[in-house]
């Protein structure tokens, strides 16, 4: 077997991800069948994310589930780092978000790093990441978040909130464990070092702000597991909780195998695309077809490697008959991409007429949502 390299932190993904050994390098937990019993006890059903192995991974996730048992509720804390429109890949973790908010009746932060991605991305104005600040809040708005327990921040106009946190855990953190955890060079800039106390500093708010140890869980993609790594490790010095984590793999690409990105046209789908952009970006997609309609009824197509029935198993479809049917089909031969692709469409199209009527409500609420300093 030839051993392929992948690289993940929370600024880059690079290669194919083998996400088994992601757990072993981060030193996170599989999410085992007695956790999803124990999440299952509680919430009634599980997420198809949980049951499909998209959301995979955690850290304390037992003692979260414990505390609440003890009537120790949790608060969510989730976040976005604002540098462009809101694709579906970012959906997926506030989608599920939802899910846990709902079951367990939770409260939600939600981040907004405006600061980040201004500091991070070389031609990022200040202004602009604003911006996509609060285009992407309407986003999360649309998804059916209730104002009465949940708040979106931008990190520029919070921080004086944030800052005693902040600094507190950056006390903590030496320039030797940042670039060891995220491999700052000597001519990163010194802001973006600084960075992870900030994310840090919303784990800690519930408890500061209560006066009292309120746990935090933070569902994310696992990129961002390392800000989450320090976060932890400084959380005892500074006599809160250490937060608790789950994880998801990252959404696909259109365009096949690598992580979505806003970097590759025709790989994401915007959540302000037209439905027929998007149909077109759907039809583009890459396929675990093969080369001939002939060949593929013979041998079948390969659904593992498919960007389509990977939509279609990570957000839109959630009747799990229905995908294994989809799967069992297109081995067989029987399911022709065309065919699967339009399935798709119809269902993205529906999807993002929607969304896209929430979103545009979501300008006259958002006021409800944000809170600054
Ligand atoms: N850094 C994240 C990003 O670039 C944004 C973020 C802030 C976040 N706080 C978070 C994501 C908490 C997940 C959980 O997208």
């Amino acid at each position: 077997m030839t051993k392929k390299k992948f690289i993940v932190t929370p600024w880059e993904v690079r290669g194919e991800v083998d996400y088994d050994k992601l757990i072993k390098q981060f030193g996170t937990k599989p999410i085992d069948e007695g956790l999803l019993n124990r999440i299952k006890k509680h919430a009634g059903e599980l997420h198809p994310m949980l049951r499909r192995g998209i959301f995979y991974s955690h850290r304390s996730l037992n003692w979260i589930l414990s505390e609440y048992e003890k009537g120790n509720t949790f608060y969510l804390y989730t976040g976005r780092g604002p540098s462009g429109d809101t694709h579906l890949g970012h959906l997926m973790p506030w989608i599920f978000t939802k899910y846990l908010q709902d079951k367990f009746k939770v409260k939600l932060i939600f981040q907004l790093t405006d600061d980040e991605k201004f500091m991070i991305k070389e031609d990022m104005s200040l202004d602009d990441a604003v911006n996509y600040g609060y285009e992407n809040a309407l986003d999360v708005i649309a998804l059916g978040f209730k104002p009465d327990n949940t708040e979106i921040f931008l990190d520029t106009e919070y921080i004086k909130s944030l800052y005693k946190l902040a600094i507190k855990v950056a006390k903590r953190v030496t320039f030797s464990t940042a670039k060891a955890v995220f491999g700052f060079k000597n001519s990163s800039n010194i802001g973006i070092i600084f960075f992870t106390a900030v994310q840090s500093a919303p784990a800690f708010l519930e408890s500061e702000r209560q006066g009292k140890q309120v746990p935090c869980l933070i569902p994310c993609a696992i990129d961002q597991d390392p800000h989450f790594r320090v976060t932890r490790d400084v959380a005892p010095h500074l006599g809160y909780p250490k937060p608790a984590l789950i994880h998801c793999k990252f959404f696909p690409s259109l365009l096949g195998k690598e992580k979505m990105s806003a970097s590759i046209p025709g790989s994401s789908i915007y959540t302000t695309d037209s439905p027929s952009e998007a149909r077109k970006k759907i039809f583009n997609a890459f396929t675990g077809g093969k080369a001939t309609v002939e060949e593929q009824k013979k041998l079948g197509g390969t659904p593992e490697i498919c960007s389509v029935y990977q939509y279609l198993s990570y957000i839109f479809e959630e009747d799990d008959e229905k995908l294994k049917e989809q799967y069992a089909q297109c081995k067989r031969g029987e399911l022709l991409c065309g065919e699967h692709k339009q399935y798709l469409a119809d269902k993205v199209e529906r999807f993002l007429i929607e969304h896209q009527k929430k979103r545009e409500k979501a300008k006259d609420r958002i006021e409800e949502f944000i809170i600054r300093d």
